[in-house]
């Protein structure tokens, strides 16, 4: 039985992170393509010779082509400039733009069926763009945010409760920026709502702590920005759809009317699975929160104005 085909667009920090997780996860081939002749060949390489040490039996080529990848069932967009300090993700829009284009062209052409997962920031704008310019059905093409965003919040909840991050459940909505809403209504610790647990100034702080925690990352590293949580989180997309897990998870996809919002990529619960996106879930809002997804959809609209499609 042929293997699956995964591909990864830019072989980077992200990239190469996504790559190695998804082979050590062996749910199929992986596939890496860059434009710097050698980076995606060595990595490949490189994580190549860990199999024998973690013992999986994926197998990996690096190339600066797209023939490799023909007929891929997925593709993993990380191709792309991250922010270094001092810039937003909306700054990385112009470049990422151009870039974006022409790789979603080259990747149509050579995988027509595959399903689009998007990662390149700002990472609702360049969803929307990947979604038009591909012609790719609504299903086909979803972002990797929510799952990066929900995990920062967890891992701020687990720190300050001293729990297990395994334990905790919560639903982040909207754009992938500091507008982004977490909702601590929806947040449990095993089933008990985290504001019994917590007082709310400090879900306050932890909240405010992840909007900001793309950022607080980059601050540290002055080079660009995170990649072990978010190629931690597109492999986990990548698993979803291979494996048809139907996982209910927070992404960034093409919405027509669900939240009030329609002709914007946003971030939203959705059922992940092989046929891509497979649901929508709308959760029931009260008016601060609807207000806050508001505020988030305007700043999405904004990078959206800009592309001028
Ligand atoms: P990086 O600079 O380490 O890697 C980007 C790679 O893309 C480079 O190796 C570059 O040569 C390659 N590339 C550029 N143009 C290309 C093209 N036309 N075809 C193929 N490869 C090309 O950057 P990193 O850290 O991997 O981040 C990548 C992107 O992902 C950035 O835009 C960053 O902002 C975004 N990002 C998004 C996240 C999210 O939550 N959605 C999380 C982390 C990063
Ligand atoms: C992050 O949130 C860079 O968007 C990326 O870390």
């Amino acid at each position: 039985m042929a293997r699956n085909k995964i591909s990864i667009i830019g072989a980077g920090n992200v990239g190469a992170t996504v790559a190695n997780k998804v082979m050590e996860m062996e749910v199929g081939d992986v596939v890496m393509v860059d434009i710097i002749d050698g980076l995606p060949q060595g990595k490949g390489l490189d994580m190549l010779e860990s199999a024998p040490i973690e013992g999986f039996n994926s197998n990996i080529v690096g190339t600066t082509g797209y023939e490799e990848m023909r007929n891929s069932d997925v593709v993993v967009i990380t191709s792309g400039v991250p922010r270094k300090p001092g810039m937003s993700r909306e700054d990385l829009l112009e470049t990422n733009k151009k870039i974006i284009e022409s790789v979603v062209d080259q990747v149509v052409t050579s995988s027509p069926n595959a399903i689009l997962i998007m990662v390149a920031n700002p990472l609702d704008t360049m969803t929307y763009l990947a979604l038009k310019r591909s012609g790719f059905s609504k299903k086909r093409v979803v972002g990797m945010a929510g799952i990066l965003d929900t995990a920062r919040f967890k891992t701020f909840i687990a720190m300050e409760l001293n729990i297990s991050i395994e334990d905790i459940q919560t639903i982040i909505l909207g754009g992938h920026g500091d507008q982004m809403v977490p909702l601590p209504r929806y947040t449990t610790v095993s089933g008990i709502p985290l504001l019994q647990l917590l007082p709310e100034e400090t879900v306050d702080r932890l909240v405010e702590r992840t909007r900001k925690g793309g950022g607080e990352i980059v601050s540290l590293l002055k080079t660009g920005s995170a990649f072990y949580a978010p190629g931690a989180a597109a492999a986990q997309m990548v698993e979803a759809i291979i494996k048809d897990k139907k996982r209910i998870l927070p992404c960034c996809v093409y919405l027509e009317g669900e939240y009030g919002l329609s002709d914007i990529c946003f971030g939203v619960p959705i059922k992940l699975g092989a046929n891509g996106v497979e649901e929508v879930i709308e959760v029931e809002l009260n008016e601060v929160e609807r207000e806050s997804v508001s505020t988030s959809a305007d700043a999405v609209m904004k990078g959206i104005d800009a592309l001028k499609l």
